[in-house]
């Protein structure tokens, strides 16, 4: 079962080396495979059925923001979902509608092995230079905005799940499948702020970086985003909520402290570029 095989010169010693590595090492999640001269990931399937408790918590949140109830059942439905035959999917769909996401060399039941699509940017950030960050960041941005103004969507857009090679970013990682049944402008909001989360507070960017970056990345979204009424819509329903939630967590904050940094940071984000737009 191979679709879209990228001109590998031997599929059946690929897909040896790929399994053989994948045996030797049952720990891991992911593999990397280097393979006639190419890179590939070899990633296996993970049981990871979402719990009740997240399943009451999606459904009470869905509620608060766009006032219509989940059915539990939709919720329960999308749970079948969850097998690498989800992700395949996914892929598949995303890459028809013209997203850059990696290629499938292989799949099975258990596995895929997807062609190795450069360094995570989480990653190469710890590394980079203020300049870097300050060109990079913004156009990542303006990507997932492109990306959502084509009518998708990832489930998971921080950046461990965006890879960077020869100037391009590869989205990676479509397990989550919450995409399938929330209204689509909550999802990207999700996406968004999953996003600027990510950047908040990683590697290099200290507490004032952010303060300064944030603002600037969500600016360069929406510009980006030819739609961006039902993003704007959605973030102004779901600010109240945040308020509660730092509110919530405020007197645990000694022991969560750069996640609680991070709500205030976006918070704060937040109420400055949503009264200005
Ligand atoms: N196509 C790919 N190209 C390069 N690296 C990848 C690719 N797919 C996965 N990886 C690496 O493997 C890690 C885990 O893969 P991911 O799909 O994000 O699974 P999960 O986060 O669910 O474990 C990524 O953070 C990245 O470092
Ligand atoms: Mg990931």
């Amino acid at each position: 079962m191979s679709d879209a095989h990228f001109g590998a010169p031997d599929q059946d010693a690929l897909v040896s080396a790929a399994e053989a590595a994948l045996t030797e090492k049952p720990q891991h999640r992911t593999l990397l495979i280097e393979h006639g001269g190419r890179r590939y990931i070899a990633k296996r399937l993970a049981e990871r059925p979402r719990r009740l408790m997240q399943t009451l918590f999606m459904r009470w949140l869905v509620n608060r923001i766009t006032g219509q109830p989940l059915p539990m059942r939709t919720l329960a439905l999308s749970e079948s979902a969850s097998s690498m035959d989800y992700e395949a999917q996914r892929i598949a769909t995303l890459a028809a509608a013209g997203a850059r996401v990696p290629r499938i060399a292989h799949r099975t039941n258990e596995y895929l092995l997807l062609e190795h699509c450069g360094t995570v940017v989480a990653s190469l950030l710890e590394k980079w230079a203020p300049d870097t960050w300050r060109s990079e960041l913004p156009r990542m941005a303006r990507e997932l905005g492109e990306f959502h103004a084509a009518g998708l969507w990832h489930g998971g857009a921080q950046i461990k799940n965006v890879t960077l090679q020869d100037g391009s970013f590869t989205r990676i990682d479509f397990e989550e499948n919450f995409g399938e049944f929330l209204p689509l402008p909550v999802t990207q909001t999700a996406d968004l702020l999953l996003f600027l989360n990510s950047v908040s507070l990683a590697g290099p960017i200290d507490e004032a970086e952010s303060r300064r970056i944030l603002p600037l990345l969500l600016k360069e979204y929406l510009d980006a985003h030819a739609d961006p009424a039902g993003i704007l819509d959605t973030l102004n329903r779901a600010r109240p909520l945040l308020g509660h939630i730092v509110g919530a967590a405020r007197p645990f904050r000694r022991y969560t402290r750069k996640s609680y940094r991070r709500m205030v940071i976006i918070i704060d984000t937040l109420d400055q570029q949503l009264s200005a737009a």
